[in-house]
């Protein structure tokens, strides 16, 4: 498999090198929205009801061709460390509950690089790269401060998984919010956290959202904004779009009413594609969330706010082709909103496996014609480089069985680090 990470975050440290020169701080505020489809926002879909996401977008630079890697702890680990996850051993699956699996403790992440350049850093939302010890935690790991859970997903408004609480404020477990919609929540932090903010100090504000993966939850007064979406779970999904979409706008507003905006860069991304079977949605392009398809890969993407220098562009950079080495993923076909599918790709496995595809995809951004038989010397060549990275890649860090030292019951019932 063959995908390129644009690495929009580390991008932004360097830009950072000038701020004690220009003298007034340039704040960060990074977006992750988790498992957002291509065609899930009013950018790409006027079905879509995302006024806040569209305008900051249209402003800033669209970046209409950014890569992510297919599912979470992968790009999250990226988004921390500018490794790309093969470096790492995270390249195989996400983190799961009750493995002893972490970003490597011996990699700086991008919070304790920017606390070297003097920021307050702060983290509201999911985090998914590891808690089996309290050092590869956040607040380990050159956060201020953390508000949020740990693993891959969970309840929206009782914040358990499998059973047992994933809710924390820094080290604390947080018992006092069940019934709270955690759009509403990691919204209100984050404004506190901005208003209480010095602005004399440059701020890095991390949030990722734990929307809009499932399960399908959302406040019945976002699902009715879509009275003419007729699948239930589809019109609740996009509910939980639009609720995100305000809780961006109320914290843009906060930051310009806190006066803070006018310094501020405004990175948003999803960590991969929409999630078909879960109602996300990536047409016309291909695929989804697992698998390498642009559909799972080709993430909505933008910066917004100071330091650009060209606001209102769209950028597309990377090369025309893209080769796909093998088994592609979970999802191989085009689906449309509403179109519900349990279309698993996992039955030929084999068929794939020594098979390439090559698309060209400035001409075929939707991935119908594979150009493999008629361009040989281009997959010869994409292949080269594949086999160049895949000799720097470190085996994947994925133990099979549960460790039973992770059981909750072990900790008060929540989900604590402590066992490795
Ligand atoms: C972004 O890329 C898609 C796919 O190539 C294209 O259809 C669309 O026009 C581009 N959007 C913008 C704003 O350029
Ligand atoms: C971290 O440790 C691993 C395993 O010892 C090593 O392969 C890797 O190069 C180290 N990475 C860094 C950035 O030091
Ligand atoms: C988190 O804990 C701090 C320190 O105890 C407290 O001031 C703050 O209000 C708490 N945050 C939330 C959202 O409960
Ligand atoms: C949350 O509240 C609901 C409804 O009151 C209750 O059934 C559930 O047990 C509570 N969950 C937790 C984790 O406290
Ligand atoms: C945004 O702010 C409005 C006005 O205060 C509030 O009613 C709404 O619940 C907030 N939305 C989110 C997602 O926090
Ligand atoms: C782009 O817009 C931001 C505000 O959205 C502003 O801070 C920045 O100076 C603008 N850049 C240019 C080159 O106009
Ligand atoms: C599944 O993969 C096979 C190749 O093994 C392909 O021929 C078929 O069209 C795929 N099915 C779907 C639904 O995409």
């Amino acid at each position: 498999m063959f995908v390129h990470l644009f690495c929009t975050v580390w991008v932004v440290v360097s830009l950072c090198d000038g701020v004690a020169a220009a003298g007034s701080p340039r704040h960060i505020v990074f977006i992750v929205a988790d498992d957002l489809g291509w065609n899930d926002v009013g950018l790409h879909n006027p079905d879509m009801i995302t006024p806040n996401i569209d305008r900051l977008a249209r402003e800033g630079v669209i970046l209409n061709q950014s890569y992510v890697q297919p599912l979470c702890s992968p790009s999250r680990s990226a988004f921390m460390s500018g490794y790309y996850p093969f470096k790492t051993g995270l390249q195989h699956m996400v983190i799961l509950n009750y493995q002893p699996v972490c970003l490597p403790l011996n990699i700086t992440i991008l919070p304790q690089k920017l606390k070297e350049l003097g920021y307050a850093t702060h983290i509201v939302g999911k985090w998914h790269n590891g808690f089996c010890s309290w050092n590869c935690t956040p607040t380990y790991r050159g956060f201020d401060s953390f508000f949020g859970y740990y693993n891959a997903q969970e309840d929206y408004y009782t914040h358990t998984t499998a059973g047992f609480l994933d809710y924390r404020n820094n080290t604390s477990p947080e018992r006092t919010e069940n019934g709270t919609y955690s759009t509403f929540q990691f919204t209100d932090v984050a404004i506190d956290i901005i208003q209480r903010h010095d602005k004399n100090q440059p701020l890095f504000l991390y949030l990722p959202f734990q929307a809009v993966h499932a399960p399908i939850e959302v406040p019945p007064q976002y699902e009715a904004l879509y009275p003419n979406v007729k699948t239930e779970d589809r019109r609740k999904f996009c509910g939980m779009v639009s609720a995100l979409d305000e809780a961006v706008g109320n914290i843009t507003k906060t930051l310009t009413d806190s006066g803070l905006m006018d310094d501020t860069l405004i990175l948003f991304t999803a960590d991969n594609g929409g999630w078909i079977t879960e109602h996300g949605n990536n047409y016309p392009l291909r695929g989804g969330k697992f698998t390498v398809y642009e559909g799972g890969t080709r993430a909505v993407a933008f910066l917004h706010g100071s330091g650009l220098e060209n606001n209102g562009t769209v950028f597309d950079g990377v090369g025309d082709y893209k080769l796909i080495d093998g088994y592609p993923g979970l999802y191989t076909g085009w689906y449309k909103p509403e179109q519900v599918t349990s279309d698993l790709n996992l039955t030929n496995i084999k068929d794939w496996a020594t098979k390439y595809q090559l698309f060209n995809l400035k001409d075929d951004p939707t991935e119908h014609n594979d150009l493999s038989t008629s361009h040989p010397d281009i997959v010869k060549q994409l292949a080269a480089r594949l086999a160049w990275y895949e000799k720097q890649a470190v085996p994947p860090n994925y133990p099979l069985l549960p460790d039973p030292k992770s059981n909750p019951q072990l900790y008060g019932n929540v989900w604590s680090p402590g066992w490795c």
